[in-house]
């Protein structure tokens, strides 16, 4: 092996801290070069066995010195004028980045970020998942491409209901059957119509960070972990996750079954998943305990090429996800409503702004919860839910400075006629924007990987409606509109979104977060284009949240504490709770591109 000492200016990265791909210079057998990070194999081993007698020295010594926690070393900020991907995770980040100073386009570096997040971050980044892509090319085409999960052919509206009519949202969250067919695979060839190079060139760096395997992050470690007692509990095959000893940063995770199914993705392609070896897997898989996808439906599965959601917000065009993604609808109901309002000469995270904005959130989602599902399967008022006069209508209502309360303020009357997800935002030389989320849904799905095939299963069906008034993962409410059918889409709150002026991108954003992620958009675009903050600021300020129900404003941790005490006065339940999203964002301006990965996690952000 040998060193590709590709590092720019600013982002070096010694070999002790790893934070490398461990590529294999024989690439699998088409003898593809990649220019990705490389270590020295032997200074792998060199700095296991350092280890090692530096924790035998401790012990002898019976003393209380603490070993220095591995670190990646991770660029929260990059600049350049040729292209920019920032992700979740550092490894898939430089993945992406190296395909594009390899000449591919932003879709290429698209799917070989994914392939490689499905690989280094296994909590979200999937193929067992599903995802949304919005693009914006430099033809000035919009694509948006639905590969969301569909509810298996054999899914009824009771499953998850006992004899008594109780929800067992057990079954709907963790296991065989809280998944929904697969999407990824299928977005990522439909995806590949757009990109230049090679299938086999993209999912190669995944190969072989499978099969050779990666080092973890601290926050990995910490995550497979806390689930140790669920893979054990929703798996009959032993899954690589567990170990008797526990993580550590540090530690080198390696999936040889993952590998073996991403190399007959590589050789057969669609087939390598959806028929075959792979399928039959998952069937198997589905077979141990009581799952129901079968064969038909991995047959079956389709990528869906939808019409796009553009708003016109202060002189921008917003490009969002359509149904099943509530995202671009919720964002062009919540800019809709707060248009008509003089934003800019509010504060910036004032009380008089914070309830502003929680007032519309309050009526956008209770709208979701009761009008909004896969459209492919109910009619949705998209039309009256999206227009003007709704909206404003929407807001007669509204008193500053008093609390509303959705005991009151419930859906919209419209006539009868008529919450581990992950972003990538990626940009490339020619103009080329491609904004996605992709999920498993909870932190490592279903927490079933499929035997064999070394990959996790989703718990997407949980975004169906179990039960009218029964919660999802994330809180949501749903009812008819939302209820689960065979082949239906789920409802989504992924909200990938690309922002243009006059006609050219200025912001490739999105983030995970189940139902905070339409309003984490939301304030991103309020914060950006009324208050001109800074991208670093966007995504890294605190952030609140309110939807509907639970009838509770959610804050981060350093909101201002003065603004909570004023909305509580108003009579608002304001509530602190944990990190809110993992933004991924990338600013053009005058030629000049830059990617800001969000402090929440692991996010790193590259740029050449
Ligand atoms: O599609 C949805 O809305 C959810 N399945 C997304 C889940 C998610 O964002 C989890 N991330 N923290």
């Amino acid at each position: 092996m040998k060193i590709e000492n590709k590092e720019s200016k600013g982002e070096k990265m010694t070999t002790h801290q790893m934070a490398c791909l461990v590529l294999n210079d024989k690439p699998f057998k088409k003898g593809i070069n990649l220019h990705l990070q490389i270590i020295k194999m032997d200074d792998r081993f060199l700095k296991q066995i350092v280890l090692l007698l530096i924790f035998i020295f401790v012990h002898l010594q019976n003393m209380n010195a603490q070993i220095t926690p591995f670190q990646y070393q991770i660029n929260k900020k990059a600049e350049g004028v040729n292209g920019a991907v920032v992700s979740a995770h550092p490894i898939a980040s430089k993945v992406g980045i190296e395909i594009l100073k390899s000449g591919g386009n932003a879709f290429d570096a698209a799917i070989a970020t994914q392939l490689a997040l499905a690989v280094v971050y296994p909590g979200a980044g999937n193929l067992g998942g599903g995802g949304f892509l919005i693009a914006y090319t430099n033809d000035k085409k919009i694509l948006a491409l639905d590969y969301r999960e569909k509810a298996p052919s054999g899914a009824n509206r009771n499953m998850y209901l006992d004899s008594a009519g109780n929800a067992l949202t057990n079954l709907s969250q963790n296991g065989h059957l809280a998944s929904g067919v697969p999407g990824t695979v299928s977005g990522l060839f439909e995806t590949h119509q757009y990109a230049t190079l090679p299938f086999e060139k993209l999912i190669q760096p995944a190969i072989v960070l499978a099969e050779k395997g990666f080092v973890i992050t601290e926050a990995e470690a910490r995550n497979l972990n806390n689930a140790k007692k669920e893979f054990i509990k929703y798996n009959s095959v032993t899954p690589v996750f567990v170990r008797d000893i526990e993580w550590k940063a540090g530690d080198t995770l390696i999936q040889k079954d993952l590998a073996a199914t991403l190399k007959r993705i590589c050789k057969k392609g669609l087939n390598g998943f959806y028929r075959g070896k792979t399928a039959r897997l998952i069937i198997q898989e589905m077979k141990r305990a009581n799952g129901i996808i079968t064969d038909k439906d991995l047959r079956s599965y389709r990528t869906i090429k939808r019409d796009a959601i553009v708003s016109d917000y202060r002189g921008y065009k917003i490009i969002g996800m359509p149904l099943p993604s509530s995202g671009g609808l919720l964002i062009q109901q919540m800019l809709g409503m707060i248009s008509d309002y003089n934003v800019s000469a509010l504060n910036y995270q004032s009380p008089e702004m914070i309830q502003l904005m929680t007032e519309i959130e309050r009526r956008a989602y209770a709208d979701r919860a009761q009008f909004l599902g896969d459209a492919d399967f109910i009619k949705v008022p998209v039309k009256k839910l999206t227009s003007p006069q709704y909206l404003k209508e929407r807001m007669n209502d509204f008193t500053p400075g008093k609390a509303g309360s959705s005991k009151t303020t419930t859906h919209g009357v419209i006539d009868p006629e008529s919450e581990e997800t992950t972003h990538l935002s990626i940009y490339d030389k020619w103009g080329n924007a491609v904004s996605v989320t992709t999920t498993l849904n909870g932190n490592y799905g279903s927490k079933t990987v499929v035997g064999g095939a070394g990959f996790l299963m989703n718990n997407e069906m949980d975004d169906f409606s179990i039960k009218p008034g029964v919660p999802n993962l994330y809180g949501a409410l749903g009812t008819e509109a939302n209820a689960i059918q065979p082949g239906k889409r789920m409802l989504s709150s992924m909200t990938p979104t690309i922002v243009l002026e006059n006609e050219v991108p200025v912001l490739v954003i999105g983030t995970p977060g189940g139902t905070t992620i339409p309003t984490q958009i939301f304030q991103s675009l309020i914060n950006l284009i009324d208050f001109k903050l800074s991208l670093e600021e966007v995504i890294n300020n605190p952030k609140f949240h309110h939807q509907w129900y639970p009838d509770v404003i959610f804050y981060e941790k350093d909101f201002p504490f003065t603004t909570i005490e004023s909305l509580i006065k108003m009579g608002y339940e304001c509530k602190q709770r944990g990190p809110i999203g993992r933004t991924e964002g990338i600013l053009i301006k005058k030629g000049v591109i830059q990617a800001v990965g969000d402090k929440r996690g692991d996010d790193h952000a590259e740029a050449f």
